[in-house]
């Protein structure tokens, strides 16, 4: 297969921030009255800020009026920001690095598809927005994952087919929007969660281009 792009999720596969966005969960759940396990933040992985709150409060079996939502997700990324506030480029995840300098060499384009609108800050923080030809992410995209607008975006700013390009996901959501975009998908993690991607890698390492095109 010929691949002419690689969009890239940014949550939990360039950087581990998932740890944080649980952590700062669990602290609103707890202030809730309830526990939130690290098997139940798995269906928030890929889902917007809101999503993940309705998510949340399902969980807990709490109701909540908009405006108690509006302030327990401003609450919840004021605690995640605190949480990403000291990130440095060294907390880019291994083997991340040398691929995205493979993929220019090899004049494979890059993106970053991500449902977060802190996105730019963290890429910013990390060093790395020089190796991506554009961002798409919760600011400018409307319908979260398993929806596959922020792929399909990733493609057009790209100026390439849905069909040409492959995404790196860790979210099952995330799979499911890539599918849906007709893209071909690798998972960053365990298959048990990932199934249903085409590839399932446990991280970058001794990950390699001749690998694309064997999909
Ligand atoms: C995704 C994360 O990348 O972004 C989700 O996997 C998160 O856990 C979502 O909820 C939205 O992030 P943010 O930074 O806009 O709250
Ligand atoms: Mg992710």
């Amino acid at each position: 297969m010929h691949i002419k792009a690689c969009l890239f999720d940014l949550d939990g596969v360039i950087v581990d921030t998932a740890k944080y966005h649980y952590l700062a969960w669990k602290e609103l759940a707890e202030r809730l009255g309830f526990e939130f396990t690290e098997a139940q933040n798995e269906r928030l992985k890929g889902v917007s800020r809101m999503a993940s709150l309705n998510i949340l409060l399902e969980i807990g079996n709490i109701r909540a009026s908009e405006t108690e939502k509006i302030q327990m997700t401003n609450n919840k990324n004021k605690r995640y920001l605190e949480f990403i506030e000291q990130m440095q480029p060294d907390e880019i995840l291994p083997g991340v690095l040398p691929f995205l300098e493979s993929l220019k060499k090899a004049g494979i384009k890059a993106a970053i598809g991500s449902a977060s609108k802190n996105a730019p800050g963290i890429i910013e923080k990390l060093q790395i927005s020089h190796f991506f030809d554009a961002i798409i992410d919760g600011n400018t995209v409307t319908n979260a994952k398993p929806n596959p607008e922020v792929f399909l975006k990733g493609a057009l700013a790209l100026n390439v087919l849905p069909s040409e390009c492959v995404v790196f996901e860790d979210a099952a959501s995330g799979i499911e929007a890539a599918l849906n975009g007709g893209m071909k998908c690798i998972g960053v993690g365990h298959s048990e969660i990932l199934q249903n991607a085409d590839l399932v890698i446990s991280g970058f390492i001794n990950f390699s281009i001749d690998r694309l095109m064997e999909l």
